[in-house]
């Protein structure tokens, strides 16, 4: 049963996002987001609402009875599954060398293999906000957040940092905030509800080709994201972030529906040909490049119907 405290909690934080995407509706994405970025009070506000909500949800996982399941532990116990305890990445990039065989003759000549395993994997979380996976012994983290709500997060807007190919990489900090990220240098990027706080599916998209320049060959894009529904109902929209995803060189290797979230992971394909071909070949009708999230439609038809108002 939620507290009424949870319940408080809750609610900035999901009229915040409304706000930002009525926002974005009426002055369009790019002034919009300017504007938001100005609103240094309003961030502190949601990035401590976030942080305890967050802290409330670790506690229910805890908790016998509850359904609550911990993203946290989620990523940190797939993250090692893939690099050290199972090896998926083998498994995959095995997957990936049978379909180059099948589609383009074997053809490796683009292909990019990770050197090897890493001691640590170098994690970049994204919209971190309270740096939940610092402690983790296996991960090298660097964690962003437009609105830190701890002091090891650095600041840094994820939509308008560059990326830069360097001999000797680093995080490219000016007054302290991240104005620029290394190429191909990370083995994780994580985006834990970070790209329903976006408003539309163009920055979402943005999102997703920054992971992919920021990654090396075969590492991974975990995505955590929001999801009270049965598994059925938004499986349109999944499929078509799965399509989505192929077409910018990701593989989707895995997919878990748990109670509240849904916990996607793509993998950077050693030949991003074979993503691409995967999703030609798996278009359905309904498709199109985007990430659409459900709180969309609403916008949708709340923006037609204050259309069809302003008719009469
Ligand atoms: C819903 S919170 C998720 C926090 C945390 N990752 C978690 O799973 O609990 C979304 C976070 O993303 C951050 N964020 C949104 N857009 C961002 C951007 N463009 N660059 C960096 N951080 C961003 C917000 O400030 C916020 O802290």
């Amino acid at each position: 049963m939620a507290t009424n405290e949870h319940k408080k909690l809750a609610n900035t934080v999901k009229s915040f996002h409304e706000s930002l995407r009525h926002l974005s509706q009426q002055e369009g994405a790019q002034k919009a987001w300017k504007e938001h970025l100005k609103q240094s009070g309003r961030l502190k506000e949601y990035a401590n609402a976030m942080h305890q909500l967050a802290k409330i949800w670790e506690d229910n996982t805890t908790r016998e009875g509850l359904l609550a399941k911990s993203r946290i532990k989620w990523t940190i116990e797939f993250c090692l599954a893939y690099f050290y305890t199972e090896h998926i990445y083998l498994e995959k990039r095995a997957r990936e060398q049978r379909l180059l065989g099948s589609w383009f003759e074997f053809d490796c000549s683009q292909c990019h293999y990770m050197e090897n395993v890493p001691e640590k994997i170098k994690v970049l979380d994204v919209g971190s906000c309270f740096n939940p996976f610092a402690k983790v012994p296996y991960f090298e983290v660097t964690s962003i957040d437009l609105c830190p709500a701890t002091d090891d997060v650095l600041q840094g807007d994820f939509l308008n940092i560059q990326i830069k190919s360097m001999k000797n990489p680093k995080v490219g900090l000016e007054n302290n905030v991240v104005n620029y990220l290394p190429a191909m240098y990370y083995e994780c990027v994580i985006f834990s509800l970070l790209l329903e706080y976006m408003p539309t599916s163009e920055q979402r998209i943005n999102c997703c080709c920054k992971a992919y320049e920021l990654l090396k060959s075969e590492g991974i894009l975990v995505i955590i994201t929001p999801d009270s529904d049965h598994v059925g109902k938004n499986a349109a929209l999944m499929k078509n972030w799965r399509y989505t995803l192929g077409c910018l060189g990701f593989m989707r290797i895995r997919f878990e529906k748990l109670p509240h979230i849904t916990c996607l992971v793509f993998r950077k394909a050693i030949d991003s040909r074979v993503p691409e071909r995967w999703s030609i070949l798996h278009k359905e009708s309904y498709m199109d490049l985007s990430i659409e999230i459900p709180q969309d439609s609403k916008t949708k038809k709340v923006a037609a119907s204050f259309g069809e108002k302003g008719k009469t």
